[in-house]
């Protein structure tokens, strides 16, 4: 097996009981992460197909493995950039700073003068001290007027954070900035990571047309839309769906084509693209009071402190597939599986049901790409998984 830096080719979908095989685990203590970079270029297809009007710009802070930023940045995406060190890496990967977006609304002054020196012009803003932020700093910037508009449901939702009240406080910036004679171009908006309530969109889109309007009543151009991210990244149907539902609104609201439409994608392009294979280093067997096995407790190499971090912030829930041969008829038991840190709260699952796996066997985890790799720490002293690159030819 190559180096973890070398993309590995394939002529077919990616194999990973293969790859497992031939990566020869039982010689290492270590997890390791299957990384398919033809799954990021699909997804980049399927968006394209989807949604052909709106541009992904791809939110690093979801996966910021430079191999996953040059990959979308040669395929034409546009990157969400939410500090100076992430501007870095994008502009450092052969991107233009007119495909970047600094979409956080509230950024340290170090980082501004940094995308001021880069000309990154296009950035969000949700409250008034940002808006004086920028005249001091920034004055020549596009302000991207964030509001707030959330999904009933969604796995991380953003609105206690960011973006202001549609109504009142985005027409009351968009006077500040009059006033202080800066630039306004575009809304946008974020209903929420992992959004289950796909008509959020369809609200949102109808809320950034009444800003827009408000804009051009100031005398401002708005030519920019951006609708953020919240799309799945392991359920191509329901990203189908949630393209239907903001195709229809954008048509709606926003048919002038003249209108720029983007998004910020994070774990679209990235969640399905990992999966992180671990060892079972160590497991106990807990039987009840007649003696019958009742549950097995395995502990991995990795812990919700490394890559498994997904589910405490993510709130995650994890699936698993194991690589024993002729399993079919074998039993299964409930699995309750630990990371390999000595702190209890370092639970992988307790709702898996697997066979009675052994030490030493492998345990392979599907859709770890998002909101894993950036996040994760070697806490006690247990080093973060290699990475293999795979791409079709
Ligand atoms: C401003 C912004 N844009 C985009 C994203 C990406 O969201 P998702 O991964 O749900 O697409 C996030 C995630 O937190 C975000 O804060």
């Amino acid at each position: 097996m190559s180096s973890q830096t070398e993309i590995n080719y394939y002529e077919q979908v990616l194999n990973i009981r293969q790859v497992v095989d031939e990566a020869h685990l039982e010689d290492c203590d270590e997890a390791l992460n299957i990384c398919d970079l033809s799954s990021v270029e699909r997804k980049f297809h399927l968006w394209q197909q989807h949604l052909p009007r709106i541009k992904p710009y791809y939110a690093v802070k979801c996966n910021d493995n430079p191999i996953i930023v040059q990959t979308l940045a040669a395929l034409g995406a546009g990157f969400d950039c939410a500090s100076k060190n992430e501007l870095k890496l994008v502009l450092n990967s052969n991107v233009e700073p007119e495909r970047i977006i600094f979409a956080n609304p509230c950024r340290p002054v170090s980082h501004l003068d940094y995308a001021r020196e880069q000309h990154v012009l296009k950035g969000t803003v949700d409250n008034e001290f940002e808006v004086y932020k920028l005249h001091k700093h920034y004055p020549n910037s596009n302000l991207i007027v964030r509001f707030k508009c959330e999904a009933k449901a969604a796995q991380c939702p953003l609105g206690d954070k960011f973006g202001c009240d549609a109504d009142i406080d985005a027409s009351a910036l968009m006077l500040l900035a009059k006033a202080l004679d800066l630039s306004v171009t575009g809304t946008s908006f974020h209903v929420g990571s992992g959004c289950s309530e796909y008509e959020a969109y369809e609200r949102a889109i109808k809320k950034a047309k009444n800003i827009f309007k408000f804009g051009e009543l100031l005398g401002y151009d708005l030519k920019l839309l951006d609708i953020g991210g919240g799309f799945p990244g392991s359920d191509d149907e329901q990203f189908g769906k949630i393209a239907g539902i903001v195709d229809k609104a954008v048509e709606k609201h926003f048919p002038d084509e003249h209108i720029e439409i983007i998004a910020e994608p994070g774990r679209f392009f990235v969640a399905a693209a990992y999966t992180l294979v671990c060892k079972i280093h160590a497991k106990r067997e807990v039987r009840n009071a007649a003696g019958k096995l009742d549950t097995v407790m395995y502990y991995l190499n990795d812990g919700v402190y490394g890559s498994f971090n997904c589910i405490l912030y993510d709130h995650q829930v994890v699936t698993a597939e194991h690589y024993l041969d002729d399993a079919e008829n074998l039993p299964t038991f409930k699995s309750l599986i630990w990371g390999p840190s000595c702190d209890a709260l370092d639970k992988i699952s307790e709702d898996l049901r697997l066979p009675n796996l052994n030490r030493g066997d492998l345990i392979g985890f599907p859709n770890m790409g998002a909101y894993t790799v950036p996040i994760a720490s070697a806490f006690n002293g247990f080093p973060l998984p290699k990475t293999l690159y795979f791409k079709a030819i």
